[in-house]
């Protein structure tokens, strides 16, 4: 077995004096706001992982779905002998689709900063696949990536990023992110990214509004963490999950609403909530085809394939790099 050993220590992330500084920074702004991947520590990925569960939640089943039925395309498209990076590694299930199918994948990159979820997709997948190389990077994948030297030579990198997890940025990160891809994917490589499309309103709505209020208890295993990692004082009795799709934006904005006029404290300060105040915690953007594309032209990326299913709810789409370049 060719895994790399990994030494998995569980320190927090970020480190409590970096948390405090990014809440307070956020909580200090005239429109309260705090990053989305704030949600994920160990209780708020096991929640996401229910939220795929949930009727309403469309996007993992489609994404599946279609991995399901064009896995050996996908394959066919990237060619043998890649390198997949995946940004992000909570997507056992997705992955395997894939590398399953593969051509003689060279090894296969988790990027994570959970380290426990880290931990968790690794020995998952080790134990599908004990031929392939598995060489876990505990990192930040918005920043450039040191990626580790792969075991034997490749044809192509391709980053993998599944989820529409890149609908959580604006469209200037996204943009942002997408060049970053483009350089560490190399001359010849690529990105699969899934993308959640633009549909009816309600059903967007209802997917970030589940009738078992996961979705809600997500959103507030956020104050809860800040809570226990920062000492904070959110009473979770006094806020409120807010997900509501802004069709001119494009996308479904996720905030917490403070029930009540209050104080809350952080790190010795006070921060002061009106009756109905919103503090934004997630973007979740939607796009269509031509949406998407464009932003990608402006990564200098082109699609070079799409994979839609028949009720166009949610795409698979593989992004090289845009004009001439040979492949
Ligand atoms: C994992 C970022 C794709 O935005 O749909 C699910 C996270 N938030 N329900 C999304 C999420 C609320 C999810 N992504």
């Amino acid at each position: 077995m060719s895994t790399q050993p990994y030494d998995f220590e569980s320190e927090l992330y970020p480190p409590p004096a970096v948390l405090l500084g990014i809440v307070q920074r956020g909580l200090g702004a005239r429109a309260k706001r705090l990053p989305s991947w704030l949600f994920y520590d160990r209780r708020g990925s096991q929640l996401f992982e229910s939220i795929c569960e949930q009727p309403e939640y469309y996007l993992t089943r489609c994404e599946m779905a279609l991995l399901q039925a064009h896995a050996g395309e996908i394959a066919d498209t990237l060619g043998p002998d890649v390198r997949l990076v995946e940004y992000g590694s909570g997507n056992a299930a997705k992955t395997r689709l894939l590398l399953e199918r593969l051509h003689a994948p060279v090894c296969w990159v988790p990027v994570e900063l959970s380290a426990t979820a880290l931990e968790a997709s690794v020995r998952q997948m080790s134990a599908l696949f004990p031929q392939l190389p598995v060489q876990p990077l505990r990192a930040d994948f918005t920043r450039p990536l040191r990626l580790p030297i792969p075991p034997r030579a490749l044809r192509r990198t391709v980053l993998y990023f599944p989820g529409s997890t890149i609908g959580n940025f604006e469209a200037r990160e996204a943009v942002e992110l997408l060049r970053k891809m483009r350089g560490e994917m190399g001359e010849n490589g690529g990105v699969l990214v899934g993308v959640d499309l633009k549909k009816d309103p309600a059903l967007i709505e209802a997917a970030y509004n589940d009738r078992a209020g996961v979705t809600a208890a997500f959103t507030l295993n956020l104050l809860a963490r800040l809570n226990r990692e920062l000492g904070s004082d959110f009473d979770l009795d006094a806020f409120g999950h807010r997900a509501r799709y802004n069709p001119m934006a494009g996308r479904v904005e996720t905030a917490l609403v403070s029930t009540r006029a209050q104080y809350v404290h952080v790190g010795r300060q006070p921060y002061h909530f009106a009756e109905d105040e919103a503090m934004q915690v997630e973007y979740s953007c939607k796009y269509s085809p031509a949406d998407f594309a464009a932003l990608a032209a402006r990564a200098g990326l082109e699609v070079a394939r799409l994979w839609t299913d028949p009720e166009g709810m949610f795409s698979v789409q593989y992004l090289v790099r845009g004009g001439a370049q040979a492949r």
